[in-house]
C-alpha cells in the first residue's frame, strides 16, 4: 500500500495536477495562487515542485501532498482519492489491503443506487408497467436519446418491488434503508419510497449515483410533485447539482453556467443543444453548490423563478456568489414560465434571452423598483435599503460608482447621499471584520522573524558558507518554538558534515515525520517574497539576537534583587558589541 502510494505520487507532478484547478504562477522556486479552500484576494497558496507538496499560508494554514489536495478538493476519503489517482496513473492498487470503512459504506450505497437505476430504467423502457410514464415523457417532448442520456426510469406503483429486487441481489435491508430507497417500518420491514413516479437518477460530478428524484405522472393535490432521496452518507442536498456530470465540460468550455430550478429545465434545453446548465432542484443556491461550480466557471447566468418570493430566495445565494467573486447575470424568458417551457416555445428567442441576461445589480434595482413603485420618500428609502447591501459588495470601483450613480438617479438624490448610505451599512460590517481579523493574525513579530530566518536557511544553496560566517549569530535558543529550535539544531549538525550544495529534500528526509511537515511549511513560507540577500539575513539574525539579549537581561533584573553583576556586565558588553557590528553591516 505504501509502495503504491509512493508510486502514484512519483507519477504525478503536483504543480501540473493542482494547476488544473488552481491558477498558479511561478514565485521563485515555487508556485503560488489563490487558495481554493478559502476565500482570499491575495495569493497565499504555495506549491513546491521540489517537495511535491502544497501549503496555504492564509486562513487554512494547512498543506500536504497531491493525495490530500484531492481529498480536500473533492471531499473524498483517503482511499477514494488514492483510487482516483491510481486510475489516472495506471498504478494497480492491491485490493483488501486498506482499511477505509467510510469508503466501504459509501461504495455500498453507490452499488445499491446503480442497481436501482438499472431496475427503474428497465421498467420504463422495456415493460408494460412503464407505458404511462413513456407516454408522459413523450407528451413533454423528450426523445428516446435524451431519456437514455439522462438514464430516466420508472418506479412502479408498488410498496415493495424495489425492496424485494434489491434483497434478491443480496443487499441487506439495513443498507437499502441507508440509501434512502426504502423507509423502514421496523427492523425487518420497510416500503419503497418511490412509487408510480418518473425517476431521475442524481449523479455527482464524478458519475457516482448519489440518489434519485421522482416526479408524479399526474398532478395530485395529496402527494408531493417531486420526492427526493433524503440526506444519506452519499446524498447531500446542499452540495448537489443535477446534471453536472453531463454538463461540466460544456460549462468549462463556454465559461458560463445557466442555473435552473428543475430537472426538466435542464434536460429539455440539453435536448435542444444547450448544455452548459445545472439545476439546483428548487432550493436556494448554496455555498457547497457554488464551490462545485467555481471549478468550471466564475460566470453565473441565473434562470430562476423571479417572482417576489423567488427573488427573496435568491438573495442569499447572490450574496454568497458575490463574495466568491462570481460574475452574476439574470435571465428572464419572454415566452414560457420556466426554461423547459421557454425553449420548447421558441428556441431562438430562448437563446436571445440568455444573451440579453442582465447584470445582477440592474435586476435587483428593477425588482426593488417594482416592489416599491410609488414616488414617495418612504418607497425611495425602501429601495435604497434593499439595493445598498448589494452595491456595497461590489469591489470593482468603476462598476461600483456606476451603480451608485444609477441608484442616485432612481432615488432622485445626490450621489453623496447614496455613498453615505453605503458607509453606514459598511461601518457595521467592518467593525465585525476587524475584530475577527485580529484573532487570526496574532503571530508576533519575533515569531515572524524566526520563520523568515529558518525559511531563508532552508532555501539557501550555499548553507555551509552562511554557517561559517562570523556574521552568523543565530543560536538554537533564539527559536522559541521547540520544532523550530530542533530544525535549526539539526540543520547546523547536518551542514557541518557536507561539502556540496545544500539539498533540502535530502535534509528533510532525515527529520522525524512530525518535524518534516513543520520544515516543509517553513521551506515554502518565504518563497513568494522577494529574495532576501545574505546581508539582510545576517542583519535580521542580529536583530533577533539583540532582542534575545535584552530580554534575558531584563529577566535577570526582574527575577532577582541581587543579580549576578559579572554576568550582567558580560551580557551588556556582548550587547554593545552586537549593536556595533549590527550597525556596521
Ligand atoms: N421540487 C422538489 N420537491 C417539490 C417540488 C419541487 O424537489 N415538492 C424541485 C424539483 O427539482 C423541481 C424544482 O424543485 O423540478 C422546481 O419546482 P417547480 O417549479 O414546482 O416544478 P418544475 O420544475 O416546473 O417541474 P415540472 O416542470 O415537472 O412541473
Ligand atoms: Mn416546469
Amino acid at each position: 500500500m505504501n509502495d503504491q502510494t509512493d508510486e502514484i505520487k512519483e507519477k504525478i507532478d503536483i504543480v501540473e495536477y493542482v494547476g488544473q484547478f488552481v491558477k498558479l504562477t511561478k514565485a521563485g522556486r515555487n508556485f503560488k495562487g489563490l487558495c481554493p479552500f478559502h476565500q482570499e484576494k491575495t495569493s497565499s497558496f504555495v506549491v513546491s515542485p521540489d517537495r511535491q507538496i502544497w501549503h496555504c499560508f492564509g486562513t487554512c494554514g494547512v498543506g500536504g501532498d497531491v493525495i490530500s489536495f484531492l481529498m480536500k478538493w473533492e471531499n473524498l476519503t483517503f482511499y477514494e482519492a488514492l483510487k482516483e489517482l491510481a486510475e489516472k496513473t495506471g498504478v494497480k492498487l492491491e485490493n483488501g489491503n486498506f482499511d477505509d470503512t467510510k469508503w466501504d459504506q459509501k461504495e455500498k450505497l453507490y452499488a445499491i443506487n446503480r442497481a436501482t437505476l438499472k431496475y427503474y430504467q428497465y421498467l420504463l423502457a422495456k415493460t408494460s408497467y412503464g407505458a404511462a410514464a413513456r407516454e408522459y415523457l413523450r407528451a413533454r417532448k423528450l426523445n428516446d436519446k435524451i431519456i437514455n442520456t439522462f438514464e430516466l426510469g420508472y418506479a412502479p406503483s408498488s410498496w415493495d418491488s424495489l425492496s424485494k429486487y434489491l434483497q434478491k441481489k443480496s443487499f441487506s435491508l439495513q443498507d437499502i434503508a441507508a440509501s434512502g430507497l426504502i423507509i423502514l417500518k421496523n427492523q425487518t420491514h420497510g416500503y419503497d419510497r418511490f412509487r408510480n413516479r418518473i425517476m431521475f437518477p442524481l449523479r455527482d460530478a464524478r458519475e457516482n449515483v448519489v440518489g434519485f428524484s421522482g416526479r408524479l405522472l399526474k398532478e395530485d393535490a395529496r402527494a408531493a410533485k417531486y420526492v427526493n432521496t433524503p440526506e444519506t452518507d452519499v446524498y447531500h442536498k446542499r452540495d448537489h447539482l443535477f446534471g453536472i456530470n453531463k454538463t461540466k465540460e460544456s460549462i468549462r468550455k463556454l465559461d458560463n453556467v445557466i442555473v435552473v430550478e428543475g430537472e426538466f429545465d435542464l434536460i429539455t434545453p440539453y435536448q435542444y443543444g444547450v448544455e452548459n446548465i445545472v439545476a439546483i432542484k428548487g432550493a436556494a443556491l448554496t455555498e457547497g453548490q457554488l464551490n462545485i461550480i467555481k471549478r468550471y466557471t466564475k460566470r453565473l447566468t441565473l434562470a430562476l423563478d423571479t417572482d417576489a418570493a423567488g427573488v427573496e430566495a435568491m438573495k442569499r445565494g447572490i450574496t454568497l456568489a458575490e463574495k466568491m467573486d462570481f460574475e452574476i447575470h439574470i435571465v428572464e424568458f419572454s415566452k414560457g414560465k420556466d426554461p423547459d417551457e421557454a425553449i420548447r416555445a421558441d428556441k431562438v428567442q430562448f437563446l436571445k434571452d440568455v444573451k440579453k441576461a442582465r447584470p445582477i445589480y440592474d435586476f435587483l434595482i428593477d425588482s426593488a423598483k417594482k416592489k416599491y413603485p410609488e414616488d414617495t420618500s418612504f418607497h425611495k428609502k425602501q429601495i435604497g435599503n434593499e439595493v445598498a447591501p448589494f452595491i456595497k459588495m461590489i469591489s470593482n470601483p468603476i462598476v461600483r460608482s456606476h451603480y451608485i450613480r444609477s441608484l442616485a438617479g432612481i432615488l432622485n438624490v445626490q450621489e453623496e447621499s447614496v455613498e453615505r448610505l453605503l458607509r453606514k451599512q459598511e461601518f457595521h460590517a467592518k467593525t465585525n471584520y476587524a475584530s475577527k481579523k485580529k484573532e487570526t493574525t496574532s503571530i508576533s513579530r519575533s515569531e515572524l522573524v524566526q520563520k523568515y530566518l529558518l525559511s531563508f536557511l532552508l532555501q539557501h544553496k550555499k548553507l555551509a558558507d552562511i554557517f561559517s560566517s562570523e556574521n552568523m549569530v543565530l543560536e538554537k535558543e533564539f527559536f522559541k518554538i521547540p520544532s523550530y529550535a530542533s530544525i535549526f539544531e539539526k540543520l547546523k549538525e547536518y551542514i557541518s558534515d557536507i561539502k556540496e550544495e545544500f539539498d533540502y529534500t535530502k535534509f528533510v528526509g532525515l527529520l522525524p515525520a512530525q518535524t518534516q511537515s513543520v520544515a516543509d511549511e517553513l521551506f515554502l513560507f518565504a518563497s513568494d517574497l522577494p529574495e532576501m540577500d545574505d546581508r539582510s539575513f545576517y542583519k535580521l539574525g542580529f536583530e533577533l539576537g539583540i532582542d534575545e539579549l535584552k530580554k534575558s537581561m531584563q529577566t535577570m533584573l526582574k527575577e532577582s534583587d541581587t543579580p549576578d553583576d559579572a554576568k550582567l556586565s558580560a551580557l551588556s558588553e556582548k550587547l554593545k558589541h552586537m549593536e556595533k557590528t549590527y550597525r556596521s553591516l
